[in-house]
């Protein structure tokens, strides 16, 4: 981060705190349940790590993966998907982890993917619910953090594949984001 502009929106602390009680709600709502939880890469490798070890249950992790065509900084609509999950998923409560909801529109598209594999629910984790850009009325089911605006990187949240391993979530001066603009 030395040669960039950047404002700390979350820290470590601030992080850790949220996501012990994120973890303790979802314990609470998922008593003897079966739980999944379902990571979407590569955004949610260090949330889901810290969350996961913050439910105390026997649940089960997996992963899947999504390619969404636009430039760094906004999702295109279309939307692949790029790693299946493994496990058996029917009868079972899925919960997928996100780093970020934005548009929605990654969202939307897994709340409707994941019901061909007849699972006893499905909800959302997202450790940040940014709303500006909205553009599809989802529901994010258990929100870290609800913020308006910004592009921000960190704990997992990158800018062009990079600042994923930062500790803390920051927000990019504007003119910094803008600057390059490829293919997810
Ligand atoms: P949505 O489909 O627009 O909600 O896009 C969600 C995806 O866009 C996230 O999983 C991120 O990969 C990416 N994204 C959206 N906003 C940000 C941001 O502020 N920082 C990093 N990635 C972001
Ligand atoms: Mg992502």
């Amino acid at each position: 981060m030395k040669q960039c502009e950047y404002t700390t929106i979350l820290t470590r602390q601030q992080i850790k705190d949220r996501v012990t009680s994120l973890g303790q709600q979802i314990t609470n709502d998922y008593q003897g349940q079966q739980l999944v939880l379902v990571g979407i890469l590569n955004g949610a490798f260090i949330f889901l790590a810290d969350l996961a070890r913050a439910v105390d249950l026997e649940l089960e992790v997996d992963f899947i993966r999504v390619a969404s065509y636009g430039n760094d900084t906004a999702t295109s609509g279309a939307i692949q998907l790029t790693k299946e999950p493994e496990l058996e998923l029917a009868g079972k409560h899925i919960l997928l982890v996100e780093d970020i909801v934005d548009t929605g529109t990654t969202l939307a598209w897994l709340r409707e993917f994941f019901t061909r594999y007849q699972p006893a629910s499905v909800k959302m984790c997202a450790l940040i619910d940014k709303h500006e850009r909205r553009e599809v009325d989802v529901l994010v089911d258990y929100a870290g953090f609800s913020l308006d605006s910004g592009f921000l990187v960190g704990y997992g949240l990158d800018f062009a594949q990079k600042y994923r391993n930062l500790s803390a979530v920051y927000s990019l001066s504007d003119n910094q984001h803008k600057e390059t603009s490829h293919a997810e």
